[in-house]
């Protein structure tokens, strides 16, 4: 009986999924989530046919060097900014992501941190934990906040997450801006209700400002010192997009000098680390880089990745069709010894 491939999967599954995969490879299953350093990938990567990353496992050349066995690594996640593309093509290696079946959960938690941010649900909760609330004796301009309904709404990355939180506001009756690096088709910005401007623009007219961008070289800092100065003093900016996209350190003086008016981020420069001129502020509403973590989309990522793992070393019905590839060439160009 030949051996089954072999598969890492770096992060703890459902147990669910990882009885499936058990049904096709010998697994080895990580009990812990923790991050893995280059040496420990490495070794890891190099006794396997297969892998199951996570977003904090950066999977690059040094990583991939001297490796002739691997032959995917399927990422937990749309955002793929932890896998080198181009290393991985030549090492002959598919990679792989997650998208779609997370796009409604990301848009239902941007307005999840609208509302939170706008309406101070943060704070208010740790002062009433606090024991502050003094009942009826509560002034009457306590805890006020920032309304959402009938005011303009921006996006900046305008795909499939971007345009479900434009299709939400349409229940707040809020008028819809966006930029992207493309207009949607006619069809798709009447679905929206949303209309192409450009950054600048964006900035100046935006009362919420929702980052829905990749991180690329390009993005680094999309949202730093010059764009938080063009924007409202009322503004809320929202990133549920990734860290480095905003420049923190320049965010928290913006909302600590009332140069804008608040916040909510699910991801951060240099996470788990949050800026702590961030932790600081009581207009700041963060979230541990959640945004996708409902029970059903978190099984339907896992699920995905491990689509992709099994059609990618010829199993199972779907045997050389993986669902999501993110560098297709290499299916059609697998390096001799590899196929
Ligand atoms: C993604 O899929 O890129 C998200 O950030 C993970 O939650």
């Amino acid at each position: 009986m030949t051996a089954k491939p072999k598969v890492w999967i770096a992060r703890p599954l459902f147990p669910e999924v990882l009885a499936r995969l058990a049904q096709h490879f010998d697994i080895e299953a990580e009990a812990l989530d923790r991050p893995h350093d280059a040496t420990e990938l490495k070794q890891k990567l190099a006794g396997v046919d297969g892998a199951i990353v996570g977003l904090s496992d950066r999977v690059d050349a040094s990583v991939l060097e001297g490796n002739t066995r691997l032959k995917v690594v399927a990422n937990l996640g749309v955002g793929h900014n932890n896998l080198d593309l181009d290393a991985l093509t030549r090492a002959g290696v598919l990679a792989s992501n997650t998208p779609d079946v997370l796009n409604e959960s990301v848009a239902d938690f941007a307005w999840a941190l609208m509302l939170a941010a706008a309406r101070r649900i943060g704070a208010a909760e740790r002062w009433l934990r606090a024991g502050h609330w003094p009942g009826s004796n509560m002034r009457f301009d306590d805890w006020m906040g920032l309304d959402l309904h009938g005011r303009t709404l921006g996006i900046l990355g305008m795909g499939r997450i971007g345009q479900g939180v434009a299709r939400r506001a349409s229940g707040f009756d809020m008028r819809v801006l966006y930029h992207n690096r493309s207009r949607l088709p006619e069809l798709v910005e009447r679905e929206c209700r949303a209309t192409l401007v450009d950054k600048p623009e964006l900035l100046r007219q935006a009362d919420f400002l929702v980052l829905v961008l990749p991180f690329t070289a390009a993005n680094r800092h999309a949202i730093g010192a010059p764009e938080l100065a063009q924007m409202k003093p009322s503004a809320v900016l929202v990133n549920i997009a990734r860290g480095g996209i905003v420049d923190d350190a320049s965010l928290a003086a913006a909302l600590r000098e009332g140069r804008l008016a608040a916040a909510g981020l699910d991801v951060f420069e240099g996470e788990p680390q949050v800026h702590p001129d961030l932790l600081a502020l009581d207009n700041v509403v963060l979230s541990p880089h959640i945004a996708s973590a409902s029970a059903q989309t978190r099984r339907a990522m896992a699920n995905l990745a491990a689509d992709n793992v099994i059609a990618a070393l010829g199993q199972g019905e779907v045997a050389g069709k993986p669902p999501t590839p993110l560098n297709p060439a290499v299916l059609h160009h697998r390096t001799a010894g590899k196929a």
